[in-house]
């Protein structure tokens, strides 16, 4: 089941291009795929621009479960936090969001499943304003899943979080995709994330797509000395997987 193409995609601020012609093959409903690249590469404007928060050339092809009022949540970086909300009553809104207000026993039932899941059901009835970063971006997640969306779009979810937390949220998020036939997309810095959980891995520099494709293909030396200027290899671990290590940067 094919769930999100992008097709010749671009952005601009004002006159200012940000982003071209990003095309994608097909990220599979079930799958994540890392969205990797240096800062101020174009990975949050394509983000919004798939949101369709800004204008730009190029089409987003959604499958037809995905195109509905659910299809599409993304799930910004910097997560404003309205302060006087409780963490309760926020995924509740999220919920709610463009909805009736007609509360079903089911709905509350999924918010605490997710605040369960999350490991934040302790904090269910804290104000937002008296959070951590990392307790504030369990909670964005939260109201990104509450909906049930076909479409995740995840910029830098885990880099509030401690070790445990990003492991726990990965691992987490594969299986609910897995589950809820999903496609999440996530920004992320740390590459050996991408290459553990990630399906598909699309790099982004200078605001275009320098590649994609299976994330083990794409992460290799040759391309994190272009794009990031590292020397870098990639080694097999002692349980089989492939393990990023970086020795330092290129000469200038
Ligand atoms: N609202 C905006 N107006 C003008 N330029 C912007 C705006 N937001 C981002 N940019 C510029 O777009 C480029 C890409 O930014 P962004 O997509 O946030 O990068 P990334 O998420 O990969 O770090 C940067 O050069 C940034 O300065
Ligand atoms: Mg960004």
């Amino acid at each position: 089941m094919v769930t999100i193409a992008l097709e010749g995609l671009g952005a601009h601020y004002g006159k200012r291009t940000i982003l071209s012609d990003i095309s994608t093959p097909a990220l599979p409903a079930g799958s994540l795929t890392a969205i990797i690249g240096p800062n101020a590469a174009g990975k949050s404007t394509l983000f919004k621009r798939i949101a369709g928060l800004i204008s730009g050339p190029g089409t987003v092809h959604l499958s037809d479960d995905a195109t509905g009022r659910d299809g599409v949540r993304y799930m910004p970086q910097d997560t404003g936090a309205n302060a006087v909300l409780s963490v309760y009553e926020s995924v509740l809104l999220a919920a709610k969001q463009g909805s009736g207000w007609r509360v079903e026993d089911s709905e509350l039932a999924e918010i605490d499943t997710l605040l369960r899941a999350l490991q934040i059901e302790g904090l269910a009835f804290r104000n937002l304003g008296e959070l951590s970063g990392g307790q504030r971006q369990l909670v964005s997640i939260a109201q990104a899943l509450v909906r049930k969306p076909k479409v995740l779009l995840m910029d830098e979810p885990t880099s509030a979080l401690d070790l445990y937390r990003q492991i726990e949220v990965l691992a987490f998020m594969q299986r609910r995709a897995r589950a809820e036939g999903m496609a999440v997309l996530i920004a992320l810095h740390d590459l050996n994330h991408a290459l553990r959980y990630c399906d598909q891995t699309i790099v982004i520099a200078q605001g275009t797509m320098v590649a994609s494709g299976p994330t083990g293909e794409v992460i290799s030396p040759a391309l994190l000395r272009t794009v990031y200027h590292v020397e870098a290899r990639v080694e097999t671990c002692s349980q089989g997987r492939p393990f990023l290590i970086v020795d330092g940067t290129t000469a200038a």
